[in-house]
């Protein structure tokens, strides 16, 4: 591994005919054409369909790297060390490792964020929401259109607590601009009465889960609903792919609270396929530390992600102090 020489990103060139400007950041050049990103590292290249790669990246950024390693496509991603952040292309794919076309840099974690935001600006016009569902939003090919000028990563206040507590991030409705999903239409939405015990009014809250998530305007884009100490629930509305494919640091958890998610589970390390889930309403199930999975949902669904945030995981983990499943039977 590498620490990269430069950690600023430079303009390395323009394509006068579409627009678009190429990248460099540490020894990763980037470029883009109509249908595709242009990744390249000393000793390798990689083509991704632009649409693939964006939806990634603002994901990718918005998510501050998430929990472990984060997949573009099959070959090129980034691995969060919680400060600093490693860019990588073939490190974990065996075909790669073996014809030392592989290569990995790391960089301090803002200085990725300046970067893919940089490209991400300038890659992504109006009319393209690379958050949305595909169905719901414009295209990414062509040349370069005006660009967007609203947040291209949106505000996904966590909650600090729990939704809906006093001072706490308020659950999406009408008024807050975020009408009820097409996909969610036949769904009922009572609301839920809390009664509670003498000696405990006002410290109880509920709310409908289903009402928050069924009004998400993003896919495959877990926001935070609760936290009990390093007890994470995200919730998120999943429609067409994840766009990226998460390598984990450590066990999390799916809760299937609507309709169907496939998930593809592969090798972390060199991608050889480990297994296939099909979750349908109701099932939970536990994503080892050792392997990274993609999601494919036929129709819009809903999901509830958990998480341990415990410091340090991640390590114990990696060293083998802890095995990478999280029950023995
Ligand atoms: C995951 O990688 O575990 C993941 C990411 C985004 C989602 C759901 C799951 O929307
Ligand atoms: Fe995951």
């Amino acid at each position: 591994m590498t620490a990269a020489a430069s950690t600023d990103i430079k303009i390395i060139g323009k394509d006068e005919q579409l627009g678009y400007t190429a990248y460099q950041f540490g020894s990763f050049k980037f470029r883009r054409d109509e249908y595709f990103a242009h990744v390249e590292w000393p000793g390798g290249v990689r083509i991704i369909e632009i649409d693939r790669f964006l939806r990634a990246l603002v994901r990718d950024i918005g998510w501050q790297f998430f929990y472990g390693w984060i997949f573009f496509d099959d070959i090129f991603g980034t691995q969060n060390h919680y400060g600093t952040v490693d860019i990588f292309g073939g490190t974990y794919d065996s075909g790669h490792k073996a014809a030392k076309t592989d290569f990995i840099e790391t960089f301090p974690t803002d200085k990725v964020v300046t970067a893919f935001d940089t490209i991400a600006r300038d890659w992504i016009s109006e009319g393209y929401d690379p958050l949305r569902a595909p169905q719901e939003t414009g295209s990414p090919l062509g040349r370069k259109a005006e660009p967007r000028k609203d947040a291209l990563v949106r505000g996904f206040t966590p909650a600090k607590r729990m939704l809906g507590l006093p001072g706490d991030v308020t659950p999406r409705s009408d008024q807050s601009g975020h009408p009820v999903n097409r996909a969610f239409a036949d769904l009922e939405f009572d609301k839920p009465e809390v009664h509670a015990e003498p000696g405990f009014e006002g410290q109880l809250n509920a709310i409908n889960l289903f009402d928050h998530i069924a009004r998400s305007d993003v896919t495959w884009n877990p926001s935070v609903a609760s936290v009990t100490q390093a007890s994470i629930f995200c919730v998120t509305s999943e429609e067409h792919m994840l766009p990226v494919i998460h390598g984990n640091d450590r066990n999390e958890w799916f809760i299937q609270l609507t309709d169907e998610i496939h998930w593809q589970v592969q090798d972390k390390n060199t991608g050889n396929p480990r297994g296939r889930i099909i979750m349908k309403s109701g099932d939970v199930c536990a994503m080892p530390a050792d392997i990274r999975h993609q999601g494919f949902a036929p129709k819009r669904s809903m999901l509830l992600v958990a998480e341990n945030g415990t410091p340090g995981l991640d390590e114990l983990y990696a060293k083998g102090k802890l095995p990478p499943y999280p029950i023995e039977y």
